[in-house]
């Protein structure tokens, strides 16, 4: 069969909703990736025959898709900040929102040898991609699923550095003092388990919910910070909606905001905060 052909079976198959916008240039990904090639090939030729062998995969991929699983599940590995992580059943796959919090973070003015510590790690994009952005620090990590550790392992080997890793709620492993924590822990509040596109039944849901509000998690984080963070340290903290402006109106006296890092859709999605002289 030729790319054509194939694109026109996933295109009956897929239809745009919420959670898969754009089904099509979904469907030139799975072939791309099969075949190797950029989706540029994908689009310059669609008369091109697809060994019989790949054609069978893809059907079983767009299937999959077609049910709602994640693209980047299929396919098994997903981009962020440049590099590719694997991504594993189980274990919340990275989201671009974050590349943002990765990004203001690098911004900082951190010491030379920064210790690090990112809390609620899953497939450990944050440890890993700051270890690798910053080779001189010492990065250490914790979540509560021994899946998401096994997962940021492999993509700390993946990349060749070396993070300390922990079995742990939040930061408890941990006695710091830390120049820089992190955190993407889950913000969703309860209420949205009824409502979620397709895509989020397959991720833990350990990942996503923290309560009634969606801010258990970070809350009790954000009362350890006096005490993991060194004194000018910085802590930074991916949120929700509406979520920044609840968290800075009840700080512990010894934290001041720093700045809240707006998304493309104007969500306050980065909280930083940094800890008081004294
Ligand atoms: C939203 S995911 C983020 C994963 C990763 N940091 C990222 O940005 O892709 C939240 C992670 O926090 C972990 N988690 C949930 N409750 C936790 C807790 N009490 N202590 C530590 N980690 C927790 C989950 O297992 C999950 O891996």
């Amino acid at each position: 069969m030729t790319i054509a052909e194939l694109l026109a079976e996933a295109r009956a198959l897929l239809k745009p909703r919420e959670g898969m916008l754009f089904p099509e240039r979904e469907a030139r990904a799975f072939l791309a990736w099969l075949l190797g090639k950029d989706e540029a090939f994908v689009l310059a030729h669609p008369e091109h025959q697809v060994p019989e062998a790949l054609v069978i995969r893809f059907r079983e991929m767009v299937a999959r898709r077609g049910k709602g699983e994640p693209f980047h599940l299929i396919v098994g590995f997903c981009p962020f900040f440049g590099r590719e992580f694997a991504v594993a059943p189980g274990v919340l796959i990275p989201r671009p929102e974050t590349e943002l919090l990765l990004s203001a973070v690098l911004r900082l003015p951190l010491p030379p040898h920064p210790r690090v510590l990112d809390v609620g790690t899953g497939s450990g994009v944050l440890a890993v991609s700051l270890k690798c952005e910053l080779p001189k620090a010492t990065v250490v990590a914790s979540d509560v699923s021994w899946q998401a550790l096994h997962l940021a392992r492999k993509n700390a080997d993946k990349h060749q550095v070396t993070i300390g890793l922990a079995l742990a709620h939040l930061a408890s492993a941990w006695r710091g003092p830390f120049d820089l924590v992190v955190a993407n822990l889950p913000y969703l509040p309860e209420a949205m388990r009824h409502r979620l596109p397709p895509e989020l039944a397959f991720e833990d849901p350990r990942a996503l919910f923290a309560g009634e509000n969606g801010l258990t998690l970070v809350r009790s984080l954000i009362q350890d910070l006096p005490r993991l963070l060194e004194a000018r340290g910085f802590a930074a903290l991916e949120l929700g909606e509406g979520q920044a402006s609840v968290l800075i109106s009840a700080l512990p006296p010894q934290l001041e905001p720093q700045d809240v890092v707006y998304d493309l859709r104007g969500v306050e999605r980065v909280l930083l905060l940094r800890k008081k002289q004294r």
